[in-house]
């Protein structure tokens, strides 16, 4: 895999497939080009020819796949095409999708992440692999399934049992000229309706030059494709309707697929770019964690000094647990507006960490120059490659969310996060007291992340309720210890900046330091609380938040028996490993901060007087 500095781009492959009238190969290419935006280092097509599965790739941009295609054309009908951004393996013609056997072909985009699990079951019974990618266990997954005599469809409902993490997937069959199955989960598809034809994409702008009429794919849905339309299973298998709207992609270079607004279509991509930014600091093959080159020693870091500004300030709030618990290093953190001024001393071994989404905030740059002429080393966490903070920069660590368009910073924030838990993996491990299997165990825990908010935003329901009981209070307290202080700082930042109720977050034992006093029975508190070894600390907390009338809802992995305390409300999260943990409690938040505002009635994507980029001071 390659390096975060050396990448241009953003970072998640790119799915097409057309069920043509003619040749396909053009169409596919012109549609990949489309989904360029979103960074790769390879692509591929493959359509049915004659009833047999053919594909053309390459290494590099499209124009090298494009003069493949041109010495040797394919001639099908039916196809699917990728753009890949390197995870599982080098991105090498070898390792570029799609994938296939005999029987199947396959393009894939995500994490499977019990690959090495199916593959090794299937390479005993007989299945010969010829990459290093995941997406191969799935194309011999099927094939297995066909192989014991099920025909594609049933194959494919089948195999999805098998497969664990976030993805989406377009398949293709030899021998069947009018027939493609998409799956979604975790990451998003549209399927395209023309006249007499069918389309698939990862967006509604792949789709642009051949139809505006589309259907996105619901979280957990797969579809049967042919030139006639789709028929679209749930999760449970059931057939469903989805709507069929009418697309402006065409006119934009980023859409809202079927979300009301921005933030909702941001919060929902996590799965997807968590991953990408995920696959970028980690070799998911070796389960390890692989970092740039900071031009410092890792070991050798005396001090690390964290600055940034709102959401993503918190971000580096969370990085500071990490990097002092899991590496050991000493971390100094303060809002850019205020290190900027303070004159504060810093070490001459010391690395300075800037976040910031768009790369332009005021204060952060400022921060930034001042600890470079004081004599650190800058590595900054910017989502914009081109800002002014990357430039200014020694090191860029991109986050690879892809473009933010709401205002209030949601995927940027764990895409963030996701970058300094490999960061702080990498310092530990270079510093000698992270072990081997400890590191294994935390990138485990880091890849499973995907899937777990896609389980989260599948049951996004649970949250209306919530926000219909919040849209009526005035004041909302959000509570929290170790990691989950800043989480609880995101979250009440979150509610207030979109649905202008005040709000505030308070590590929480410091709630009988003052905040205790505004408790009675019309202040809802948001406890976030992951049944880790602070678990008990916080119950505790929460008797004394309970024992005022206040209404508790909780956020929490523990069992309803642990929670010793009336809660009004129980958001239940999976369990994870330590690491995982901010980043998915963040999810909650910020879908309950959604809904309050999208109930309050409020400009949810334009917050009255924030702005997305803070270029001022
Ligand atoms: C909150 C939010 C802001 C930004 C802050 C820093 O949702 O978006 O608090 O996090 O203005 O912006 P960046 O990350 O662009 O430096």
């Amino acid at each position: 895999m390659g390096w975060g500095t050396e990448r241009n781009g953003i970072g998640m492959c790119g799915i097409v497939g057309i069920l043509g009238k003619s040749t396909v190969a053009t169409n596919l290419v012109d549609a990949l080009r489309r989904l360029e935006y979103r960074g790769y280092d390879s692509a591929g097509i493959a359509t049915v020819e004659d009833g047999s599965l053919e594909r053309r790739r390459a290494e590099g941009k499209l124009r090298n796949l494009e003069r493949r295609l041109n010495d040797e054309p394919l001639a099908g009908r039916t196809g699917i095409g990728h753009t890949r951004w390197a995870t599982h393996g080098r991105p090498t013609e070898r390792n570029a999708h799609p994938h296939m056997t005999a029987k199947v072909s396959v393009v894939h985009n995500g994490i499977i992440e019990n690959f090495r699990a199916l593959r090794a079951e299937l390479e005993a019974k007989g299945h010969v692999f010829e990459t290093d990618t995941d997406t191969e266990s799935v194309v011999h997954l099927i094939t297995d399934e066909m192989q014991k005599g099920l025909p594609p469809v049933d194959a494919v409902r089948e195999a999805l049992q098998h497969l664990e993490g976030a993805f989406a997937l377009g398949i293709i069959f030899a021998g069947h000229d009018d027939l493609m199955i998409a799956a979604r989960k975790g990451s998003p598809l549209a399927i395209g309706y023309g006249a007499g034809e069918m389309y698939l994409g990862s967006d509604a702008i792949a789709l642009a030059p051949f139809t505006d009429t589309i259907t996105y794919l619901e979280e957990g849905d797969w579809a049967v494709l042919t030139r006639n339309g789709a028929e679209i299973h749930d999760l449970e298998g059931a057939i469903v309707e989805r709507p069929v709207v009418k697309s402006v992609a065409s006119a934009l270079l980023v859409d809202k697929g079927n979300h009301r607004h921005f933030m909702a279509k941001e919060i929902h991509e996590q799965p997807e770019v968590i991953s990408h930014t995920l696959a970028n600091y980690i070799d998911m093959a070796a389960g390890r964690v692989n970092f740039p080159d900071l031009g410092i020693a890792l070991d050798s870091i005396d001090r690390v000094t964290i600055s940034a500004c709102g959401t993503a300030y918190y971000a580096g709030l969370v990085a500071k647990y990490w990097i002092e618990r899991i590496a050991r290093v000493p971390v100094e953190i303060d809002v850019a507006s205020e290190l900027r001024y303070r004159e504060a001393p810093l070490p001459p071994n010391g690395l300075a960490l800037l976040v910031s989404q768009s790369g332009e905030t005021a204060d952060t740059l400022a921060t930034l120059r001042y600890c470079r002429a004081n004599g650190q080393r800058i590595a900054s966490i910017v989502n914009v490659r081109t800002s002014t903070i990357a430039r200014e920069s020694h090191t860029v660590l991109p986050t690879l969310a892809g473009p933010e368009i709401g205002v209030a910073s949601t995927k940027a924030f764990t895409c963030q996060l996701s970058v300094l838990a490999c960061l702080a993996l990498a310092i530990g491990r270079a510093r000698g007291v992270l072990d081997r299997d400890a590191e294994a165990a935390h990138v485990k825990a880091l890849t499973e992340i995907p899937r777990h908010v896609a389980g989260i935003v599948r049951h996004e329901s649970q949250f209306v309720s919530i926000a219909q009981e919040l849209s009526k209070a005035r004041d909302v307290l959000y509570l929290g210890r170790g990691t989950s202080y800043p989480i609880a700082l995101e979250g009440a930042l979150k509610l207030k900046e979109i649905s202008y109720l005040h709000a505030e977050g308070y590590a929480a034992g410091e709630l009988k330091h003052g905040p205790i006093a505004l408790i009675d029975d019309n202040v809802p508190v948001i406890v976030v609380a992951p049944e880790d070894d602070l678990f008990d600390k916080t119950i505790s907390n929460m008797q004394e938040v309970a024992a005022r009338g206040g209404q508790i809802i909780l956020i929490s992995d523990a069992a309803p028996h642990k929670v010793a305390c009336k809660v009004a409300a129980h958001i239940e999260m999976p369990s994870v490993g330590t690491i995982a943990t901010p980043l998915l409690y963040a999810v909650p938040t910020q879908l309950i901060a959604y809904h309050t505002a999208v109930i309050m009635g409020t400009d949810v994507d334009q917050p009255r007087n924030l702005a997305k980029s803070v270029t001022v001071e």
